[in-house]
């Protein structure tokens, strides 16, 4: 019973102590509460960089200072002033900093080092699946290990407003320019700007609609034999819905087609059509075919080939 009074009484006591303990050491407990909510500053630094410097805000004996790593004592000694210094830094080195005053037993400053590089000009690549509109991706050519982000904007010739160029929500390195004026003299330049802590770079990238044109692939390939035609196939197919406007800006189409089991491939020349008669088919055989399609004008290039559709000719039995 008069344990258990006197414990309480010494905790009481303790408590009034720390409330009014001298300046000094408020400091150094708001510090270690400052360090214990959580409160961790960032450092960015370069990879390689011969040097980097963090320091301790030691007061007193600056030889008390001890540097942690992720919570295991560094290799490097302290300087005299308490600071650290890191040479030729390496990933490994990146991580939470934590210099303690050794005699005091206290934490006084979290860093978090984060070590990468700047970004480099990303390299961008942009296509049109159809007039009058342009899609861009980019990519950064060297991995920077920090957080990078991207800008995106373009402008018509180099005095133009500058518009943003749309990204998507998903992916942070593709955007979409919604119209594109054609035939003009002018480039539209896109420009991609990367940026992280440690640094932005930009990419001006010219834009002429007239060379980025790929269609998508033709749709709906259909091979179906025709009656009483032991030796033709019937093939129809239909523009990619998203080539908008067919009707202004027509497509031409070439056909490739080889028989099962035959390596030899055998191509049609470009139809403006969206049908074509097959002729000189070996009866009884399965015939594959594939269609690509292309600017009317023979602006930009040929879309990728669509998936193969496949058929057999008419005979009497069918
Ligand atoms: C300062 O701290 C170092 C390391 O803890 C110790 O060896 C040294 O005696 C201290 N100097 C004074 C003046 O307290
Ligand atoms: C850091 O790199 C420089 C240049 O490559 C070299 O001369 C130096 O010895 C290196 N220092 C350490 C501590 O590795
Ligand atoms: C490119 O974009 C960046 C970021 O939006 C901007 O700071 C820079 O001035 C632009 N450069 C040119 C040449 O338009």
């Amino acid at each position: 019973m008069g344990n258990a009074f006197l414990q309480m009484l010494w905790t009481l006591v303790l408590a009034v102590l720390l409330s009014t303990s001298s300046g000094e050491d408020a400091t150094l407990l708001k510090e270690e509460r400052g360090t214990m909510d959580g409160s961790v500053s960032q450092h960015y630094a370069n990879l390689g960089a011969p040097q980097v410097i963090l320091f301790c805000p030691i007061s007193g004996n600056t030889s008390a200072a001890q540097w942690f790593l992720n919570g295991k004592a560094v290799p490097e000694a302290a300087r005299k002033d308490g600071s650290l210094i890191l040479r030729n830094v390496t990933l490994a080195q990146s991580g939470e900093y934590s210099c303690r005053d050794s005699e005091a037993g206290l934490p006084l400053r979290r860093i978090h080092l984060k070590l990468g590089y700047p970004p480099e000009k990303p390299d961008v690549r942009c296509w049109s699946a159809s007039y009058p509109a342009a899609s861009c991706n980019w990519a950064l050519p060297t991995e920077t290990h920090l957080p990078t982000v991207f800008f995106s904007t373009y402008r018509h010739g180099l005095e133009g407003q500058e518009y943003e160029c749309i990204l998507s929500v998903a992916e942070a390195n593709f955007c979409s320019i919604p119209n594109i004026q054609m035939f003009t003299i002018d480039p539209y330049v896109l420009n991609v700007t990367a940026a992280n802590p440690l640094g932005s770079a930009t990419r001006l990238f010219p834009i002429f609609l007239e060379q980025i044109l790929k269609p998508d692939p033709p749709e709906a390939v259909t091979v179906s034999p025709i009656r009483g035609e032991k030796k033709k196939l019937l093939l129809e197919w239909k523009p990619p819905l998203s080539w908008r406007f067919p009707e202004y800006f027509p497509l031409k189409y070439t056909i490739r087609y080889w028989r099962e089991g035959s390596h030899g491939r055998k191509s049609i020349r470009p139809t403006e059509q969206t049908s074509f008669v097959l002729t000189g088919i070996r009866s009884g055989a399965t015939y594959y075919v594939q269609v690509a399609a292309k600017d009317f004008l023979d602006n930009g290039e040929y879309s990728a080939w669509s998936s193969p559709a496949s058929g057999t000719a008419w005979s009497d039995g069918s």
